[in-house]
C-alpha cells in the first residue's frame, strides 16, 4: 500500500472537485421542497461508484428516498466488507449564519484546520466521510489491490429516521450478506489523535402537545382564571430533571448499563481538557447530571433533551395573548439496554399524568432506535485500528459517542455482523450546524487509511 499516498497526493485535487460537486446539491430528506434534489443526489452517488470500479450498481426503490446499492464481487471465497453511508443531509438553518451559502462549497482555512476545510451543509456527515470510501475503492481497482470483496449501501434518509432502509435490510439479508460493516460517519478526538467509535447511544424522539382553551385568548380578559399551555408546559418540561439532573421518569434509568469504575477510569484516559472545551463554545461551566463527568455525561449516560418548544405569539412587538396551544420537540438519548420503544411508552405515561386539570396532552412518536457497543478485540476493530496506527503514527483510542446511527443495531439484528465506526470528522466541524465543514486533511487521511483496513481485516480473517 505503499503506493497510496502517492495516489492521493496525484489525484487530490480532483478527489476534492468531485466531493464539491456532489456536496452542491441540496439532497436535505427532512423537507419535501428539495425531494427531487434528495433524488438526483441518489443518481450522482450511483454515477460515482460505476466510475470507481463497481461492478454492479443500482438505484434501489423504497416507500422513501432510495438506497443506492454497489457492489464488486472479486472471489465469492474471500470476505466481504459491506459499506454503509448517507447522502441525505440536515436542513441548513439558521441561514443567516452561515459564513457561506451551504450548498455553494468553498475551502477556507481554520485554526484546527490550517490546511483548509470544505464549508457546506453535508461536508462531513456524511457526504464527504462516504465519499472517501468510493474514491478508496477507486484506488484499489485501479491498483489492482482489492483484497476482497465490497458491498455499498447508502441511504437517504439516515437524518429523518432510516425508516425505507429498515424495510430494505429486512428484505434483503441475502444481498447483503458480509463479514464486517464499516462505516464512516462519525468522529475522531483530533488530528492527531485517532480514535474509533466503539459506542453510539440509542434514540426516542418525541413530540408534545398541550392544549388549553380552544381559541387564542385575551390575556386580560382571561389571564389567572384559565390554564395557559404554554405556561404548563414549561412546568411540566422543567419537572422531568431533578435538582441532580437526573431524569424523573419512573423506570427511566432501570435497564441502563452501568460503567464498572474500571471502564470509568479507562474512559477518563482519554485526552479531554475542560478549558479548551468551554472556550470552544463560549461557556462559563458545564451543566449536567452530578456524578459524572463531561464526557461520561455526553457518551455512557442517557439524556432527555428540548430540541425546539414553541406557541403563542413570536412576531414582532408584543401581542396580549394566551394561546390555545404549545408544543416541543423531545429526545431521549438512550444507552446500551434501554429500549427505545419502552422508553417513549415510559415517557409517555408519565408526561400526560403531569398535565393538570384545564389542559389536555398528546404525545407524538417520532422515531427512535437502540444504542449501540461493540467489542475492542474483534478483527474488525484489530484491522482498524492497525489502520490508523499506520497512517497516523499513534493507534486509536476506543471512544463511546453521544451521537446516534440507529440502523447500526438493526444491522447487527438482520444481518448478523458487527460495524466499524471509522469517523474522521472532528466534533468542531459544525455537524447539523451552520458552517459544518471537513479538514481537506481528515477527507485525504480517509481515502488513505480505508484500504489498509481492507489488507488488514482480509489479513487478520485468514
Ligand atoms: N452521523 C451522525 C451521528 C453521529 C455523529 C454519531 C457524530 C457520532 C458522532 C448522524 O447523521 C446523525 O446525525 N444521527 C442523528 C440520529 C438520526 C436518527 C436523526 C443524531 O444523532 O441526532
Ligand atoms: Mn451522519
Ligand atoms: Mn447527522
Amino acid at each position: 500500500m505503499e503506493n497510496i499516498k502517492a495516489y492521493v497526493q496525484e489525484h487530490k485535487d480532483r478527489f476534492i472537485n468531485e466531493l464539491i460537486e456532489l456536496l452542491k446539491i441540496p439532497s436535505v430528506s427532512a423537507d419535501t421542497a428539495y425531494s427531487h434534489d434528495v433524488f438526483e443526489t441518489a443518481d450522482a452517488v450511483k454515477a460515482s461508484l460505476e466510475k470507481a470500479g463497481c461492478d454492479f450498481v443500482e438505484i434501489c426503490d423504497t416507500p422513501g428516498y432510495p438506497i443506492v446499492y454497489g457492489e464488486k464481487i472479486i472471489d465469492k471465497s474471500l470476505p466481504t466488507v459491506l459499506v454503509y453511508g448517507h447522502y441525505d443531509v440536515q436542513p441548513p438553518d439558521p441561514m443567516e449564519l452561515w459564513t457561506s451559502p451551504p450548498f455553494e462549497p468553498v475551502i477556507k482555512k481554520t485554526e484546527i484546520h490550517p490546511e483548509g476545510a470544505i464549508f457546506a451543509r453535508g461536508s462531513c456527515d456524511d457526504k464527504g466521510q462516504m465519499y472517501m470510501h468510493v474514491k478508496a475503492l477507486e484506488y484499489m481497482v485501479q491498483s489492482n489491490t482489492l483484497p476482497c470483496n465490497v458491498k455499498f449501501m447508502i441511504e437517504g434518509e439516515e437524518e429523518i429516521g432510516s425508516k425505507s432502509l429498515s424495510w430494505f435490510v429486512e428484505r434483503n439479508q441475502e444481498k447483503l450478506k458480509n463479514d464486517v460493516i464499516l462505516i464512516s460517519d462519525t468522529g475522531m478526538i483530533s488530528n492527531q489523535q485517532p480514535s474509533i467509535t466503539t459506542g453510539l447511544r440509542g434514540l426516542s424522539y418525541v413530540e408534545v402537545e398541550v392544549t388549553g382553551p380552544n381559541r387564542d385568548l385575551h390575556s386580560g380578559l382571561y389571564g389567572g382564571a384559565v390554564a395557559n399551555p404554554i405556561n404548563v408546559l414549561a412546568k411540566m418540561i422543567a419537572s422531568l430533571h431533578d435538582e441532580n439532573n437526573h431524569i424523573t421518569i419512573p423506570g427511566f434509568y432501570d435497564n441502563v448499563a452501568e460503567l464498572s469504575l474500571e471502564e470509568r477510569a479507562e474512559m477518563a484516559k482519554a485526552p479531554f481538557n475542560l478549558d479548551n472545551y468551554k472556550k470552544a463554545l463560549d461557556l462559563n461551566d458545564v451543566y449536567g447530571e452530578s456524578g459524572y463527568v463531561t464526557n461520561e455525561r455526553n457518551s455512557i449516560r442517557p439524556t432527555l433533551d428540548v430540541n425546539g418548544i414553541w406557541g403563542g405569539y413570536t412576531g414582532e412587538g408584543a401581542k396580549t395573548v394566551i394561546a390555545s396551544k404549545a408544543f416541543a420537540k423531545i429526545s431521549m438519548r438512550l444507552v446500551p439496554n434501554q429500549d427505545w420503544e419502552q422508553i417513549t411508552e415510559l415517557f409517555t405515561k408519565h408526561f400526560t399524568s403531569l398535565a393538570p386539570a384545564g389542559v389536555t396532552v398528546k404525545v407524538k412518536p417520532h422515531h427512535g432506535g437502540q444504542g449501540y457497543v461493540t467489542p475492542i478485540d474483534s478483527i474488525g476493530y484489530k484491522a482498524a485500528n492497525m489502520a490508523y496506527t499506520e497512517t497516523f503514527g499513534v493507534p486509536a483510542i476506543p471512544v463511546r459517542s453521544g451521537g446516534s446511527i440507529p440502523i447500526v443495531a438493526l444491522f447487527e439484528k438482520e444481518l448478523k455482523s458487527k460495524t466499524i465506526l471509522m469517523g474522521f470528522g472532528l466534533d468542531s466541524d459544525a455537524i447539523h450546524s451552520p458552517n459544518e465543514h471537513f479538514g481537506i486533511f481528515n477527507y485525504l487521511k480517509g481515502i488513505e487509511t480505508i484500504p489498509l483496513f481492507y489488507k488488514y481485516f482480509v489479513e487478520l480473517s485468514k
